[in-house]
């Protein structure tokens, strides 16, 4: 009976085959290293710069990397719209990370603007559900974070093991707490234990789900040409799997996306991690979980700018009855945890792509599209 090492093996051989003789084609490397970049200057002319605060904000993180954004120029403002298409019904029913991902996009797009010399206020319409970026003049600041944006990735990683200095932990915690989203951070070695059993129970339903599982794979991108194609999705090396064409990926997922296997690496995971960070909003509304998005963003760039690694841990806030004993155990009463994110020192691993900016600027085309829908 094979183990699950050798399957890996087998498959990083098996795409290896596969993707060698076509490496340079498929370019990879060159799409990661037109996506992941600082704009040479600032663009001079009004639509060029907001095409550009665009481009920064889909360097955001979002959900399954389903980048669930639309954005519509104008002459002072940006607004950003859900783009319902890429909704993923089965792990998020509420659309609440869709909110938390156009959230973190906003924050992305605040700190470029404010780069570019322009002060981005949020207005957030409960009624449209439109998020307006209204833009005026400002001194231009390349903020820390700002510079951060093109480093900052989710790493599914093992990290060190190593605690971070209070300094660190002190500038991390004050910078995820933002307008109506309160944040919580652990680093006491029994209280993150904790949480990882919290983390295996809520993977473990997960696992057994079948649309949840479903969704997932769907949004999974197990090669370089398939990443490429579609530029979203969770491309498999991002996680730490080798790249193979999809039918052997599928085939290699059945097999090898075993309960025990994913609970030893959440142990791995959280065990290498100096702590995991709670973001808590104020009340269960769009308008606050996009300020949670905005808040995870400040998060992970300083984060990224002090060398520092994170990845979301979500699987307790996903899973609603687990959620409740969660926020229980947390102490957080009534409240909603919206995020749970792991973090310390380690490495990184291959950057996620994002579609062109021309397929994510236009009106509101997106809202009529078909959903996909996991029970299909
Ligand atoms: C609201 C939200 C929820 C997420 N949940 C998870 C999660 O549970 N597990 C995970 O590994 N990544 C999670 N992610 C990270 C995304 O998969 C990641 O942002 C995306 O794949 C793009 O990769 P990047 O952030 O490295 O650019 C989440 C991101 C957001 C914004």
């Amino acid at each position: 009976m094979p183990t699950r090492r050798d399957l890996l093996r087998l498959a990083a051989l098996a795409g290896a085959g596969a993707t060698l003789p076509a490496c340079g084609a498929t370019g990879y490397d060159d799409a990661v290293a037109a996506t992941w970049r600082h704009a040479a200057q600032a663009p001079a002319e009004p639509v060029a710069l907001l095409r550009e605060l665009v481009r920064y904000a889909t360097l955001a993180a979002s959900s399954h990397n389903t980048q669930p954004w639309r954005f519509a120029l104008d002459a002072g403002a940006i607004t950003i719209q859900a783009d319902l298409s890429r909704r993923t019904p089965a792990v998020d029913p509420d659309d609440h990370h869709l909110w938390v991902s156009l959230g973190c996009a906003a924050e992305n797009l605040t700190l470029a603007a404010a780069a570019f010399g322009r002060r981005a206020e949020l207005e957030f319409d409960s009624r449209t559900r439109l998020i307006r970026l209204h833009l005026t003049p400002m001194d231009a600041v390349r903020s820390p974070l700002f510079q951060a944006i093109p480093q900052r990735q989710c790493s599914r990683a093992d990290y060190d093991s190593q605690p971070l200095p209070a300094a660190e932990l002190r500038a991390l915690g004050s910078t995820a707490n933002g307008p109506g989203v309160r944040a919580l951070l652990l680093t006491d070695r029994g209280r993150i234990d904790a949480v990882t059993d919290f983390v295996i129970q809520g993977n473990s339903a997960q696992m057994r789900d079948a649309a949840f599982v479903r969704e997932l794979k769907h949004w999974i991108r197990f090669g370089e040409r398939e990443a490429l194609a579609t530029r979203d999705g969770l491309f498999a090396r991002s996680s730490g799997n080798p790249a193979t064409p999809r039918w052997l990926g599928s085939l290699l997922f059945g097999l090898l996306f075993t309960e025990k296997g994913e609970t030893d690496r959440i142990v791995g995971q959280m065990r290498s991690s100096a702590g995991v960070i709670v973001f808590v909003a104020r009340s269960e509304r769009p308008a606050h979980w996009v300020e949670v998005g905005r808040a995870y963003q400040r998060f992970a760039l300083l984060a990224t700018s002090l060398g520092i690694r994170n990845a979301f841990v979500n699987q307790p806030v996903e899973v609603p009855a687990l959620r409740e004993q969660f926020a229980q155990w947390l102490g957080i009463d009534e409240r909603r945890p919206d995020l749970l994110v792991r973090f310390g020192r380690g490495p990184l691993m291959p950057p996620s792509l994002r579609r062109p900016i021309d397929t994510v600027i236009g009106g509101p085309r997106a809202l009529q599209a078909k959903a996909w829908s996991p029970n299909a």
